[in-house]
């Protein structure tokens, strides 16, 4: 194109289709994000309430040409032009995975790029660390606490720079039932919200008042552990009395009585309030300098503001994911990628395989 500045090199190509939304995206070598488009799916599934892992993966195979067409003409680029391919592995519906996964196996092969094949939660770690205006990404702190928060996964992480000068990223907590959104989106799927849940949830939740139930905050004892079944669960009893009593039945419509829109508040508040208890018992035992938190519930309105008071009261440095990158998308996964082309790090194209389970 005329006039256009030259990208930075490597133009990394990110390929995301873990759960039910497509996603392609370009980087340049400086991890500024030159395009991110994600396709969701919401229409495919709204009809059953949630995702359907056959409807997901025919749907990433009618959406990408569009996806990736649209990618590279708002860049500019041809196909030809990528220097480095990327795609989530896994963890996610296997499915869905091996359509991303494959097409971006495929492209490498064909061009004869390097291939990187990406976990999903690396994908969301790193993400606070991009720039939403397109700017080049923040360098990676030498250490950081990772929180990431999503339908399939509430997370601590510890990540540290080796002396090899790759990442060392260990689990310090992890749900041991329900991910936060999954209570979202189950709750919300009761009430008789559209599918995804989560979003409403926090929006109703502004309306009401919190202070209406009080719901668990579960203590973990001399450990550090997450659960969000006890708190669904004592939700969901709460929601089915409250509808009996005031002759109300469940699925609802909107708008929501008053009362159920606060059970929504209160639940949001005891979620919330079960992350930044886990929060203060890590900086008890260690110092954080720096928390980074991801994943589709950073989106969460209560959460960005309680987690903006408490770093500001402990002195920890906060970086919130930028709204357009919470949600899954494929920035983040070219981002991580470039990370690990920039150390030397090479997958096979021909050997990867996508896995439902896997750990980060
Ligand atoms: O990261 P993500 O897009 O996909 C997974 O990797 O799971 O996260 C999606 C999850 C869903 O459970 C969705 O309901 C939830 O994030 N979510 C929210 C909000 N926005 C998205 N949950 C609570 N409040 C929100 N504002
Ligand atoms: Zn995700």
């Amino acid at each position: 194109m005329p006039g256009r500045e030259p990208i930075e090199r490597p133009l990394v190509l990110g390929i995301e289709s873990s759960c039910d939304d497509t996603a392609c995206a370009l980087l340049d070598g400086r991890g500024a994000v030159l395009v991110s488009v994600v396709s969701s799916q919401l229409e495919a599934h709204r009809l059953y309430g949630g995702v359907v892992p056959e409807i997901a993966s025919r749907e990433h195979l009618r959406n990408w040409p569009e996806v990736s067409r649209e990618a590279l003409e708002r860049v500019g680029v041809e196909m030809s032009d990528v220097d480095v391919v990327a795609a989530t592995s896994g963890p996610g519906l296997v499915g869905s995975l091996l359509v991303g996964l494959t097409l971006g196996r495929s492209i490498a092969y064909a061009l004869g790029r390097p291939f990187q094949a990406v976990h999903h939660l690396e994908g969301h770690l790193y993400s606070p660390f991009l720039d939403p205006d397109g700017a080049a990404a923040e360098e990676i702190p030498e250490r950081f606490v990772g929180l990431v928060v999503s339908g399939g996964h509430t997370n601590l992480f510890a990540v540290e720079r080796s002396a090899a000068g790759g990442p060392t990223v260990s689990t310090l907590a992890e749900t041991r039932d329900d991910a936060i959104g999954e209570a979202f989106d189950k709750i919300g799927k009761r009430v008789g919200l559209p599918y995804p849940q989560g979003p409403r949830v926090d929006e109703l939740a502004e309306t009401g008042d919190a202070s209406a139930h009080s719901l668990p905050v579960p203590h973990p004892g001399g450990e550090l552990f997450f659960s969000y079944s006890g708190l669904k669960t004592q939700t969901l009893v709460t929601l089915e009395t409250l509808c009996r009593e005031q002759d109300l039945e469940l699925p609802l419509a909107e708008p929501l009585p008053r009362p159920v829109v606060d059970l929504l508040a209160s639940f949001r508040a005891a979620a919330v309030a079960q992350l930044i208890d886990r929060l203060d018992r890590l900086v008890a035992e260690r110092p954080i300098e720096l928390l980074a938190v991801s994943g589709g519930v950073a989106a969460n309105r209560l959460l960005r503001r309680e987690l903006s008071a408490w770093a500001a009261a402990r002195e920890v440095m906060l970086r919130l994911v930028p709204l357009v990158y919470s949600g899954d998308n494929a920035a983040m996964i070219a981002f991580a990628a470039l990370l690990r082309h920039r150390r030397g790090e090479r997958d096979d194209p021909l050997a990867v395989e996508a896995a439902s389970r896997v750990p980060l």
